[in-house]
């Protein structure tokens, strides 16, 4: 069991940290309640997975950390803009993210949807200004896999998927369809991102590496169903039971607790095996790979 990050990751996790500080708008900018909002939302919470599997897969490539830096912000950046909508009353209506009032109760539910709307607009303007000397094909290349991963095609097409499941009884291929777009597009996307932008990673690297992000995304999301069950919400800074007091279908509840671990170790087994032909580079995709399935919170 690997419920903690590793030290590198833990290293990593505060570079992308400071990088998320430091492009956000600051609170003292006009309008000073909408850029609060953005930055309650983004800073000092959250397990930074997005960012951390970007940085991995550069490294998986052989490419420079630098290079990943924008991609890594603008996917956790995304990443907290899904929250916010996703916790809004005419979603999953949920008080508590991160340990904290969600976006809409510590302000408002216009300032909650706007903070999402900057911050998916921020999030590509950032991509678009690399200070690195990141080539513009491999920029554009990482834009668009961005953009098609938070698409109808990808989260928000995931979403919608999950909120006319409410109630429903979905069969395993359905319920994967649905944890594939809301949850796999994004951590996929992160993978390949970080690949793309070192530039000099193959076809059949990129094969590869999709195939573990879409497979460490099913894997991650499984366990958030899990958690949703066997976590505290102290751990996981959000109401424990949300899912089973609003009806929705999750691999526990459709399989049962036992199967849906076990659908999550199958997973976690094929994503190492996507990795098999890369060497000790890959090896903080494989801790990822590891913690997501292990983790608590
Ligand atoms: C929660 O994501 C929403 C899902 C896609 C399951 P995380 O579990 O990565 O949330 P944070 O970023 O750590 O708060
Ligand atoms: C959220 O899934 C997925 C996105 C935000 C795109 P959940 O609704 O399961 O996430 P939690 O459990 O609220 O974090
Ligand atoms: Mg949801
Ligand atoms: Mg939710
Ligand atoms: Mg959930």
């Amino acid at each position: 069991m690997r419920p903690e990050l590793t030290e590198p990751l833990k290293r990593l996790a505060e570079r992308a940290e400071g990088v998320l500080a430091s492009v956000l708008p600051p609170a003292t900018l006009e309008p000073c309640r909408l850029h609060e909002a953005m930055r309650y939302s983004v800073l000092g919470g959250g397990k930074r997975l997005r960012p951390l599997l970007c940085y991995a897969g550069m490294l998986a490539v052989g490419g420079r950390l630098e290079w990943a830096d924008r991609a890594a912000a603008a996917l956790e950046i995304i990443h907290a803009y899904s929250l916010i909508h996703d916790d809004l009353p005419a979603m999953d209506d949920d008080d508590l993210r991160r340990g904290k009032p969600t976006c809409h109760i510590a302000f408002d539910e216009a300032t909650a949807i706007l903070a999402g709307d900057a911050l998916q607009a921020l999030a590509f303007e950032l991509i678009t200004d690399d200070p690195h000397g990141v080539p513009e094909r491999a920029r554009l290349a990482a834009i668009r896999t961005l953009a098609v991963a938070c698409g109808s095609q990808g989260m928000a097409g995931g979403q919608a998927f999950d909120l006319a499941a409410v109630g429903q009884v979905l069969d395993e291929s359905e319920l994967k369809r649905m944890h594939a777009h809301k949850t796999g597009a994004l951590i996929r996307a992160a993978v390949l991102m970080g690949a793309e932008l070192s530039g000099q990673a193959d076809t059949r690297q990129i094969t590869q590496l999709a195939q573990f992000g879409s497979l460490v995304g099913l894997g991650f999301q499984i366990k958030d169903d899990i958690l949703d069950i066997e976590g505290s919400t102290e751990a996981i800074g959000k109401r424990q039971g949300a899912d089973i007091a609003r009806n929705k279908p999750t691999f526990p509840s459709i399989m049962g607790l036992d199967a849906a671990k076990t659908a999550a170790e199958h997973t976690r087994e094929q994503a190492l095996a996507a990795l098999a032909s890369f060497g000790p580079e890959a090896e903080l995709l494989r801790d990822l790979a590891h913690h997501s399935v292990d983790r608590n919170s």
